[in-house]
């Protein structure tokens, strides 16, 4: 199910990496990939050095991408029209958004790649990632490349010589993307400059915006709730209550904790909802808060204010149909957890934008929706994600993920 705004049909995309190894294209697809998922569009990546070393072993030495070695040259190919025909399959089973990734280094392989996938009706856009930056090039290759089974066993040295090796082979045939091929998005030295030529449509278009916002700068991002709150006692949904005793301990255990994060504390931003609680749970922390429409809690319209009993006993009909499917269950004159998902778009594009550590302090709906994001969680488990009262969590971009830790720092009332 899409949770993109009034989408009827779904989409048929097809995105084609392009670039040379170690330039960030797996990265990015993957980003690309997590993006759609949390939209809701059925997404996948097609990894084409997957194939190879399932298909051929993990252990090629770069004489294997000698563009001039023949028996090399047949073997790519092939595993590189495997991945395409599963993809092709893939798409005819129902998929809307694939991921080809692979180097798709020369225009020829390009023209072979898209005109079979327009055959199929798929509309192609290739995703060129270009990096000048020697830097990010040998970090890409170390972080990366060398934890790759291709060089399991292999000295560091030895591995690296040979990836280099395997780079300048690419870079003998590499011809950039031309205008001629049709619509791409070139992304310079992650995100530094991005081209976009001839993407047109909804879905494209966010994508460019997406490519734009993203880095590659390592920082944390904390989410935590408000502090326990005097509905939260009383088991009531919404309104704008305050702190109860026990969410005003956990107020100064946040407050003890960020002070002790010496190394981010210093830039961290800190953000809240507009609603009492989490600017109040904020306020002792000592930095400047931004609030954020957007992070305010789930509205629970008609039932606002209400108890869970009160909710069953009263509004029965409302209360089995939020059972019977809490993703897409919308409060009378309220909201759902798909239309708090929908909302929270500009905070992700913010969070992948922003290179300092970030502080969400906000609301369970909200903040299970940012979760699922960062955890490449399905919107069908959005809603039943733990996000308990009193507990920080800790997220840590890595590799390919997230790496998550929780803190939990003062007891809320039993
Ligand atoms: C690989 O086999 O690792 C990559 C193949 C390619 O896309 O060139």
């Amino acid at each position: 199910m899409s949770l993109l705004d009034g989408r009827r049909d779904p989409a048929r995309l097809a995105l084609v990496m392009v670039g040379l190894p170690a330039r960030g294209k797996t990265h990015m697809a993957r980003r690309l990939a997590r993006y759609l998922r949390w939209l809701g569009v059925s997404t996948r990546v097609f990894n084409v050095g997957n194939y190879r070393r399932e298909r051929l072993g993990s252990h090629q030495s770069h004489d294997f991408f000698d563009p001039d070695n023949p028996e090399g040259r047949e073997a790519r190919r092939e595993m590189a029209m495997a991945a395409l025909e599963d993809m092709l399959a893939w798409f005819a089973s129902g998929g809307e958004v694939g991921l080809y990734d692979a180097t798709n280094t020369t225009a020829g392989r390009r023209r072979l790649v898209a005109e079979r996938l327009r055959a199929h009706g798929l509309d192609v856009v290739f995703v060129e990632s270009v990096c000048e930056d020697e830097a990010v090039i040998a970090s890409n290759i170390r972080q990366t490349k060398l934890r790759m089974p291709d060089y399991a066993g292999v000295s560091e040295d030895e591995a690296v010589a040979d990836f280099r090796a395997r780079i300048a082979h690419y870079e003998r045939v590499y011809e950039p993307v031309d205008e001629s091929e049709g619509s791409y998005v070139r992304v310079v030295d992650v995100g530094r400059k991005v081209v976009a030529h001839r993407v047109q449509g909804y879905l494209p278009s966010r994508l460019v915006h997406f490519l734009m916002n993203l880095h590659v700068a390592p920082r944390s991002i904390w989410l935590t709730r408000h502090g326990e709150s005097t509905f939260n006692v009383e088991n009531r949904v919404g309104g704008d209550p305050g702190l109860s005793p026990a969410g005003e301990r956990f107020r100064e255990a946040l407050a003890a904790h960020v002070g002790g994060l010496e190394a981010s504390r210093k830039d961290m931003r800190v953000w809240t909802s507009t609603l009492r609680r989490t600017r109040e749970t904020a306020s002792a922390i000592g930095l400047p808060t931004e609030e954020w429409r957007s992070l305010d809690e789930i509205d629970a319209g008609a039932c606002d204010g209400m108890t869970y009993d009160e909710i069953r006993d009263q509004l029965p009909k409302e209360h089995a149909a939020r059972r019977e499917n809490k993703l897409t269950y919308r409060y009378p004159r309220g909201e759902s957890y798909v239309d708090v998902i929908r909302r929270l778009e500009p905070v992700i594009l913010e969070l992948e934008r922003e290179r300092r550590p970030v502080l969400v302090v906000a609301h369970q709906a909200v903040l299970r929706g940012l979760y699922a994001y960062l955890m490449d969680r399905p919107p069908k488990e959005v809603p039943y994600l733990p996000v308990p009262l009193h507990t920080v969590i800790r997220l840590t971009p890595i590799t390919y993920g997230c790496e998550e830790e929780r803190f939990t720092l003062a007891p809320a009332s039993p």
